[in-house]
């Protein structure tokens, strides 16, 4: 996608005739440079990935299925889906989530840009993987240390040994009863680590509240978690896996966080998807409503994606940089929006 603001009306031109499938946004509280990919069938786009051409992106939706965006002209394709049962006709299009357990919803995505293949957490069906040309992903991990996953969640992968980091965001309550595991104080996620030479998972961190979003620093010495409902993250250094695994705190929240993305400097934004009701205050005094935050490897704020109030970044699940432009995830929204920088 070749595109640039003063090109903005051609576009629209051209999205009219190409079924409707990107709008360009000009209402209360959206900047001038934004776009929305709109999805023609499900909602949520709540992860995005680019593949080892930079293709893409690639988004997991509602009904089951990971889409693969192929330019304007064709829009979306289906890439790849999790459940091994999957049903098309019961599935496609639908956002139900009673049909999650066999639809599948798969929410974490990454490519390991050595192999081209996508690794997906699926919220349903754990930890998967599929080949560059998609089809059914195959399952590597449902379990650990015996206890079944029940809300895989966000993963990352170290780009020198393929290792597979993910969340497990609770072992007692499925994603479509996220409600019951905020009210009970659910403090039963954990955070593990899958070895694609051993085929082994393992415990890194069990205890935690809600662990969503994770990303390893650039030169993969350390890897962040976003820890939800204490609106934190964590930050766990991975030099000697014999000492164990202590965390220390990255940064304090004011929101909820959700997935986190490294950029190509090794910069991580944070996707603030709720918590918007509490109004927040600049150093100046000014109401500011953060939906997303760029920090850097110390934990300073570099920049900060502001929602200016308005219901366009009601539900900012991520937020991945990748050639100048912010790609802009939500697990509810049915589009992807697009700043420009
Ligand atoms: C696999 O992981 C378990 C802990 O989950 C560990 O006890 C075992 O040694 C590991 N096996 C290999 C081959 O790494
Ligand atoms: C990796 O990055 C960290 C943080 O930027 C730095 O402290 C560390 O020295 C780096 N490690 C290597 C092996 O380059």
């Amino acid at each position: 996608m070749q595109m640039h603001l003063v090109s903005v009306k051609f576009l629209v031109l051209v999205c009219f005739v190409s079924h409707n499938i990107m709008q360009s946004y000009q209402q209360l509280g959206v900047p001038e440079n934004y776009e929305q990919m709109e999805l023609n069938e499900g909602s949520g786009p709540e992860s995005i990935a680019f593949d080892c051409k930079n293709e893409g992106p690639y988004v997991g939706i509602s009904d089951g299925r990971i889409l693969k965006w192929q330019g304007l002209n064709l829009g979306w394709k289906q890439f790849a889906v999790t459940s091994p049962n999957r049903d098309k006709k019961v599935c496609d299009g639908t956002t139900n989530s009673e049909l999650e357990p066999t639809c599948g919803r798969p929410l974490g995505l990454k490519f390991n840009r050595k192999t081209c293949d996508l690794y997906i957490a699926d919220a349903y069906f754990g930890l998967s993987v599929v080949g560059p040309n998609g089809g059914k992903a195959q399952q590597l991990a449902t379990s650990a240390e015996g206890i079944p996953f029940k809300l895989t969640n966000a993963l990352d992968i170290d780009t020198n040994t393929g290792m597979v980091y993910f969340t497990d965001s609770s072992n007692t309550f499925q994603r479509r009863h996220i409600f019951l595991s905020i009210l009970s104080f659910d403090r039963s996620g954990r955070l593990l680590k899958y070895d694609p030479r051993t085929k082994n998972v393992t415990v890194m961190y069990k205890g935690l509240a809600f662990p969503n979003g994770v990303a390893l620093s650039k030169n993969n010495s350390f890897l962040l978690v976003a820890e939800s409902m204490k609106m934190r993250i964590l930050k766990f250094e991975l030099g000697d896996e014999a000492k164990g695994y202590v965390p220390e705190q990255f940064v304090q929240l004011s929101r909820t966080p959700d997935n986190i993305k490294r950029n190509e400097n090794g910069e991580f934004w944070v996707g603030l998807n709720s918590g918007r009701e509490r109004i927040q205050t600049d150093l100046l005094g000014f109401n500011t409503d953060p939906v997303g935050i760029k920090y850097d490897e110390d934990g300073k704020v570099l920049k900060e994606l502001d929602g200016n109030g308005g219901l366009t970044f009601t539900s900012v699940s991520e937020i991945e940089e990748f050639n100048g432009k912010l790609y802009i995830g939500s697990v509810v929204k049915p589009y992807v929006g697009i700043l420009f920088a």
